[in-house]
């Protein structure tokens, strides 16, 4: 391939899916594309097909898959046991518009996976159960405030919106602030606050930012200390980290939980996880002034129950979860290498959702599921995005498909072999790149 010309290489390659794009142009306003995540220059591939590791593009292309629904499939594509459950149930019916025993089966199963649920709730995705709970907690406490961390994200409503300045966002009653125990226990003892919520496992994809464990293990106590409801953010972890979610992995109970993409097996859902004394608010006993009526169509629909029990079954014994957190340890330890070998400043970091950092190393982390720099504004650097954007291209171009060359989202239908071709990809993208001047050494 000629370094200098991976766009029209890329494009020569993908002449359906550019054809693809210029109909989508006319059609979805953000360039074509149906989520920020989908927009590149000149286009994302449009895919026919995937299974396991594994998708298809319209052009016949292939690609190891480190996207995986965007975290939601750690069983990787048409998981047998998922694609059967879900026909089986789509042949006796979508929706009852009634109560059924699928929806009963998946409750218990998350309440017996996730140590301190007591009661379960189920939406049709991630922010709708964040939003819920910021409701409850609000009814709970007879409170309004909302107090968020530096970086956190839990989705793109105006409460929980990543920047509450950003156009058409009305959020007055949130106040976002970075991890420090001095100023949580400053906001909290003003008694204004109804919740307060961090993500599970760190900042953006269970950990770009990391979040220290001690800080999170103090959170309880000031929760309980001033009435705050304390909601722990799991739609990215839960059931990644651990069969009991990240929160198993460090020993802590939050008032709530949420969950979301692994939970569904694939298919769309939230949950929320929780204290019966709060949830009890949906309860028709609870007088109507302290009383919230949840409706949604497709609260516990049978198609997604089917998924999300055959998932949850097979999370229970918590290989799934090994087996995932092992491949990603390779991709990291592998990658690195390539990095350093090429004297590149980044290195690649976290748990099964692999981070790729570039910039300055400023110290050698004890282990490399910790970035090489705890200064969050190197993390985010916005410099750091196009270069990360195109090595996403250069990886496409070479049948790896990143999250813009940011996220690698691990499975475990991932493989060794899967694993060593990408770092082939990886090397090639880099010395392509440094070939082209759009990446520098140290
Ligand atoms: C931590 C976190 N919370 C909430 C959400 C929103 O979930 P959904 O896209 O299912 O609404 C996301 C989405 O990526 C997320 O990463």
């Amino acid at each position: 391939m000629a370094l200098e010309n991976v766009v029209e290489e890329y494009m020569r390659v993908r002449p359906t899916s550019q054809k693809l794009h210029e109909r989508a142009v006319k059609v979805f306003a953000a360039d074509g594309a149906t989520a920020r995540a989908r927009i590149l220059d000149p286009f994302r591939p449009y895919i026919t097909h995937a299974r396991g590791s594994r998708k298809w593009d319209v052009d016949g292309n292939e690609y190891i898959d480190y996207i995986m629904a965007h975290g939601a499939l750690i069983l990787g594509h048409c998981h047998p046991a998922v694609v059967q459950a879900v026909q089986e149930q789509m042949a006796k019916g979508v929706h009852y518009g009634e109560n059924h025993e699928l929806e009963v089966e998946w409750a218990e199963l998350i309440k017996s996976m996730m140590p301190g649920t007591e009661r379960v709730e189920f939406f049709s995705c991630g922010q709708e159960a964040n939003l819920m709970a910021i409701r409850l907690a609000r009814v709970f406490t007879n409170r309004r405030k909302i107090l968020r961390f530096e970086e956190n994200f839990h989705g793109w409503v105006d409460e929980v919106v990543l920047t509450p300045s950003s156009p058409g966002v009305i959020a007055d009653e949130v106040k976002i602030i970075p991890y420090d125990l001095d100023r949580v226990e400053k906001e909290l003892a003003s008694g204004e606050y109804a919740i307060f919520m961090t993500e599970g496992g760190g900042a953006h994809m269970g950990g770009q930012i990391p979040i220290d464990d001690d800080f999170v293990r103090a959170l309880p106590a000031l929760s309980q200390k001033y009435g705050t409801v304390w909601l722990l953010d799991e739609v990215v972890t839960s059931f990644r980290d651990s069969p009991g979610g990240w929160q198993a992995t460090i020993g802590v109970h939050p008032d709530l939980t949420t969950l979301g993409k692994c939970v569904g097996g694939g298919l769309g859902v939230g949950a929320i996880a929780g204290r019966a004394d709060i949830m009890g608010v949906f309860s028709p006993k609870t007088p109507p002034e302290r009383r919230i009526i949840h409706t949604g169509t497709w609260n516990g629909n049978p198609l997604t129950c089917a998924a999300g029990v055959a998932a949850c079954k097979l999370y229970r014994s918590g290989e799934v979860q090994r087996k995932t957190a092992q491949l990603a340890a390779y991709l990291r330890q592998r990658g690195n290498k390539a990095l350093k070998e090429r004297a590149i400043n980044g290195r690649l970091y976290s748990r099964s959702i692999v981070h790729l950092y570039l910039g300055p190393i400023d110290y050698e982390p004890s282990d490399d599921t910790l970035p090489p720099t705890k200064d969050i504004r190197k993390i985010m650097n916005p410099a750091m995005m196009p270069i990360r954007i195109r090595l996403g291209l250069h990886l496409l171009q070479r049948g790896i498909a990143t999250m813009s060359g940011r996220f690698f989202i691990l499975s475990a239908a991932h493989t060794e072999q899967d694993i060593d071709q990408t770092i082939q990809a990886f090397g090639d993208s880099l010395d392509a790149m440094i070939a082209e001047g759009s990446l520098s050494k140290a």
